[in-house]
């Protein structure tokens, strides 16, 4: 299954998650272990693929709740090298579904990349009854391979979402990902594209440079806290105590905080930490507004803390 001399050529890049687990009974559909098949096995199990220009590559095999800096930083390395290859048309990255949306985020934010970056992930283990990985892994070949798509996209359950809207939904449903403020990208059906969005914009990546400056170990410290009832500063001056770079915060509704946590932040601030103010609110931004801590737009959380990382590495 592998060709070097096609323009039409799909690099898979895979990374563990479900969609490569694995569970003792076909009717177990969560006590399986994540990252157990590799990503030329996946290929193997699609049909519709065999004969088609695409090379696989293990770049690592992990449960995406433990996605680490080395990983992005590796990952955005091997994404960059192939997408400068003429033949290489897109890719295909196997991940998690946990973390999806904070790794696709990141490789928008770092390459802007005008050729597509597709990830996919599952739901349900490849041993599964209803597998829903070798259905997501030919739809994401199929926008990977379309004229004109660009950016870092997830294709999911036949949706296909951008880096910047993508958000992992639901726990255990199948339809487990949604496009916040219903900014979906289009729809792959059979194997078509219908486009219902714009692709992402391209070549206005931070580039590779911003991230390889330090070792992932030497990364800025960066943690997200919770505005909720009776929401204290502990948190924040515990972590002051220990050391950190930068603070997000999923306030309520608006960004808002209460008095203690607010204040708390800007102690923080005061003493040279960032701090981001998001939302913990499912989807929409946090106004700006005059003497309110920073807000982080329109970001999830995790997305915002993404974003302050990148900031904090410049
Ligand atoms: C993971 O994120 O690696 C495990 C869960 C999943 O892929 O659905």
């Amino acid at each position: 299954m592998s060709s070097s001399n096609n323009s039409n050529l799909v690099v898979i890049l895979g990374t563990g998650g479900t969609i490569a687990g694995r569970a003792a009974q076909a009717s177990d559909n969560v006590g399986y272990k994540a990252a157990e098949l590799g990503v030329q096995q996946l290929l193997d199990a699609i049909p519709a693929l065999a004969g088609r220009p695409l090379e696989a590559e293990q770049l690592a095999q992990l449960d995406s709740k433990d996605m680490d800096f080395a990983t992005w930083q590796k990952l955005a390395r091997r994404v960059a090298e192939h997408l400068a290859r003429p033949e290489v048309a897109g890719l295909v990255i196997t991940h998690g579904t946990d973390t999806l949306e904070e790794t696709a985020f990141f490789l928008q934010r770092v390459l802007a990349p005008a050729k597509p970056v597709v990830l996919t992930a599952a739901m349900r283990p490849a041993t599964a009854l209803q597998t829903d990985g070798p259905q997501n892994l030919l739809d994401a070949v199929a926008v990977a391979v379309h004229p004109g798509a660009r950016g870092v996209l997830t294709v999911f359950a036949g949706a296909i979402h951008s880096a910047e809207q993508v958000r992992k939904v639901h726990s255990y449903k199948v339809e487990a990902f949604a496009s916040s403020d219903g900014a979906l990208l289009g729809l792959v059906e059979e194997g078509v594209l219908r486009l219902l969005g714009a692709w992402p914009a391209a070549g206005d990546g931070l580039g590779l440079a911003r991230i390889e400056a330090r070792a992932a170990t030497a990364w800025p410290r960066v943690q997200i806290l919770l505005n909720h009832v009776g929401a204290d500063g502990a948190l924040v001056r515990a972590l002051l105590a220990q050391g950190v770079d930068g603070l997000v915060v999923a306030g309520t509704g608006n960004g808002t905080l209460s008095h203690a946590l607010e204040a708390a932040l800007r102690e923080a601030r005061s003493a040279g930490v960032k701090v981001l103010r998001s939302t913990r609110c499912d989807a929409g931004p946090v106004m700006e507004s005059a003497g309110a801590l920073p807000s982080a737009g329109a970001l999830s959380p995790v997305k915002a803390r993404v974003q302050l990382l990148l900031d904090l590495l410049a």
